[in-house]
């Protein structure tokens, strides 16, 4: 059923799970490819992937504000599981938009220029960060699940 809760757990869950494969999967298995067929796969495949979340960014605070006011009552009606995962959601999106702005356009332009080993030195930045959210994704994921039963 399409509800403001469901938009938001299937795009949280795309999110996650992109980062989980990107970090887990992918990474590992392109590690040995030449610096330069490394570093255009990567970003290209980062470019599809943080397409996909300006959108989640956008849509995670508009379906969960949306839940919070037009269905909880408000914040001083929601369980402290709600209010670590509003702040830890927007610690993600700061995040994201710091990753796409800096180190990620700076990847795209070395990437253009042929500069490898320089553009490698943002992947490394880039690959810590998505590991950071990743982290702070699987944490609000599960205490969004979890929250209620505590
Ligand atoms: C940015 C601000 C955010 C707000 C205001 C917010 C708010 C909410 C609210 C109100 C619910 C419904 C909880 C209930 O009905 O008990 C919810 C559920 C959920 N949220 Fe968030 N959220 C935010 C960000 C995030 C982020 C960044 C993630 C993960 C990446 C996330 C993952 C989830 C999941 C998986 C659920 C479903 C939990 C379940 O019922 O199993 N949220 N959120």
């Amino acid at each position: 059923m399409i509800t403001p809760l469901s938009i938001h757990a299937i795009l949280a869950n795309f999110w996650v799970g992109g980062m989980f494969f990107a970090y887990w999967v992918l990474r590992p298995a392109v590690e040995n490819l030449a610096l330069a067929e490394k570093i255009n796969l990567w970003a290209q495949v980062l470019q599809k992937f943080f397409s996909w979340v300006w959108l989640i960014s956008f849509s995670l605070p508009v379906t969960g504000y949306w839940m919070v006011f037009h269905e909880l009552g408000g914040f001083q009606n929601v369980g402290i599981h709600i209010h670590v995962m509003h702040i830890m959601g927007w610690i993600m999106i700061l995040l994201f938009l710091y990753v796409y702005f800096s180190p990620f356009k700076k990847l795209l332009w070395l990437t253009k220029e042929k500069l490898y080993p320089e553009a490698g030195l943002y992947m490394v930045k880039i690959r810590r960060i998505v590991l950071i959210n990743l982290l702070l994704g699987v944490v609000v994921s599960t205490l969004a699940t979890v929250g209620p039963f505590l």
